[in-house]
């Protein structure tokens, strides 16, 4: 939005609104997103159950779940779900607090356009209290090295605090991080851009601290044919994009079916056809094909007779894993198809887990990827531990790649409001007012915290700002889970830094764009104009 007077257009507007009219109707409708997820947030935060147009069940108390379910109209409302949405492919946790955190700084900024202040030098203070924010962090945040075990797994016991599946935390916080180590060794760059490089495979029965490791990659295929074999040893796999069935117009155009004897010529060609596909594989030892495209029932029949075992139709995503591990070659033309092109596996294996097929590639020459076999008695267990898996890992990748970390339990939040609120003394006009109330914005996160957990609000955040006395009591926050104040990092509630970094960045960016929006235009009235 470059211009001036950067306009919004909503759908259910009907006429030119009165600037701070809009304005207001905006941030009104951005505060009823997050009273859906305001209770959602931290250890004692609720579940929220969603119940969709066909009548399907979701009881999740994941921001970034809940907020992806929503169907909502109103446009400001909307860019509130993709803050939700860029903080959680950013930084994978934190959705929630952003939101919060965004709506929080919308409202206090209302409050000053109400006593007359103009947005212009609210969006400036905003501007300089997140710049000032980045660098805050930055001071106090505490270096680790990644070799940390004990601060990292206490960073993934934080983030699964506030999941369903917090009895079984440490046992997860170890198979997460052994995840995450196993990809971070075998791959280069940022681990964080790797994190899909984890895949979670939900197989029902027994309990989620039945769930393992298992190394080797997971595609969710069953095998074309099921007289094929349902294991494969020392297996060469050959893996193509080709639609492996006759297409019509490779028949010769003259055979006209007139006659038993014409069918009869006609099948024979597309057997022969097929036949000479067959032969590339063969002659050069292929026991399995691993192929993007079709493969035909008859097709597949030819195939198990040799004892060729093959998978078809897999997404650019899966063949992308087959060809990282396998070391092969995807090749187009099966005339090109040569020894050096194969991939090479010790085992392919077909099994049933749970409701799903799978085709299993172990003993790889490189395997880049690794699978948590995720168990548990109900779906909806397995469904909470997947999501949470994947904040999980994403915290400890972003941790790994940034090596910082802070304290969480709002004792960062309340450091840097006060900080903040130094920092506006330095500054004067209205930008002052703006950046303390950016300071206040910040305590939201701690508030939210200490009331969703039942506790008295005023009491203890009086307490947690008198605590914050001198830089060594940076790291005081509260603990919902025993409702005790104290050092935070020292109990091992743990975030990576550029969390919170992105969490008021993102909100900050967010908050000034809809502030500089002071009109609402009828959507109708905007397409004749
Ligand atoms: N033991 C604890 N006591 C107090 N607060 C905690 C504790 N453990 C975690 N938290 C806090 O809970 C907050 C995270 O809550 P939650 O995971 O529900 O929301 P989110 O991370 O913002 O969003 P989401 O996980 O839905 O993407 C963080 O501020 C974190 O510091
Ligand atoms: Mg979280």
């Amino acid at each position: 939005m470059s211009s001036n007077v950067p306009i919004i257009i909503l759908r259910e507007g009907t006429e030119d609104i009165k600037k701070r009219e809009a304005r207001t109707q905006n941030i009104n409708a951005m505060m009823a997103i997050t009273e859906t997820v305001r209770s959602t947030m931290g250890p004692k935060g609720m579940d929220k159950m969603l119940v969709d147009s066909v009548g399907d069940i979701t009881i999740t108390n994941d921001g970034a779940e809940i907020l992806d379910k929503l169907d909502i109209e109103n446009v400001a409302a909307n860019m509130m779900v993709n803050l939700a949405k860029s903080v959680d492919k950013e930084v994978g946790d934190g959705t929630t607090s952003a939101v919060i955190f965004c709506a929080q700084l919308l409202q206090n900024a209302l409050e000053l356009i109400e006593q007359e202040i103009h947005p212009k030098p609210i969006t400036n203070g905003f501007k300089l209290a997140s710049n000032k924010t980045i660098q805050i962090i930055d001071e106090i945040s505490k270096k680790i090295s990644e070799d940390n075990e004990e601060l990292l797994k206490g960073a993934a016991i934080t983030s699964m605090n506030s999941k369903d599946i917090a009895a079984v935390k440490e046992y997860f916080a170890e198979l997460a991080l052994k995840a995450v180590r196993h990809v971070a060794e075998k791959n280069e760059g940022p681990i964080f851009d790797k994190v899909s490089n984890i895949k979670v495979i939900k197989a029902p029965g027994k309990s989620l601290k039945d769930s393992e490791l298992i190394s080797g990659i997971y595609i969710e295929k069953e095998k074309v044919n099921s007289n094929m074999p349902d294991v494969i040893s020392n297996a060469k796999i050959a893996i193509i994009r080709k639609k492996l069935e006759i297409v019509k117009s490779e028949y010769d155009s003259n055979i006209m079916i007139k006659s038993p004897e014409k069918i009869q010529q006609f099948l024979d060609q597309e057997k022969n056809m097929l036949k000479g596909y067959l032969k590339y594989f063969t002659d050069l030892g292929v026991t399995m094909i691993v192929n993007n495209q079709d493969i035909s029932d008859k097709f597949g029949a030819m195939l198990s007779k040799e004892g060729i075992a093959a998978i078809k139709s897999l997404s650019d995503d899966d063949i992308k894993s087959v060809i990282n591990a396998t070391g092969g070659t995807q090749i187009d033309d099966l005339k090109d198809l040569r020894e050096e092109h194969l991939g090479f596996a010790e085992k392919v294996k077909f099994e049933k887990i749970g409701d799903d097929d799978y085709t299993i590639f172990s003993g790889c020459k490189n395997p880049k990827t690794v699978a948590i076999l995720l168990k548990g008695g109900l779906e909806k267990i397995l469904n909470t531990a997947e999501i949470a898996l994947h904040d999980v890992v994403s915290v400890l990748a972003k941790i790994i790649d940034t090596k910082t970390i802070v304290a969480g339990g709002g004792a960062t939040y309340i450091e840097v409001a006060k900080r903040l609120r130094t920092y506006a003394n330095e500054i004067s006009g209205k930008e002052q007012l703006a950046i303390q109330a950016f300071a206040n914005a910040l305590e939201e996160i701690p508030r939210t915290l200490i009331a969703n957990a039942g506790l008295d609000v005023i009491e203890n955040m009086t307490e947690l700002r008198a605590a914050h006395k001198t830089p060594e009591d940076k790291w005081i926050g509260i603990d919902t889970i025993e409702n005790k104040i104290g050092n935070n990092m020292e109990k091992g509630i743990i975030e990576p830094a550029e969390l919170i970094k992105h969490i008021v960045k993102a909100g900050g960016e967010l908050a000034n764009l809809i502030l500089r929006v002071d009109r609402i235009i009828n959507a109708k009235a905007a397409e004749r104009d």
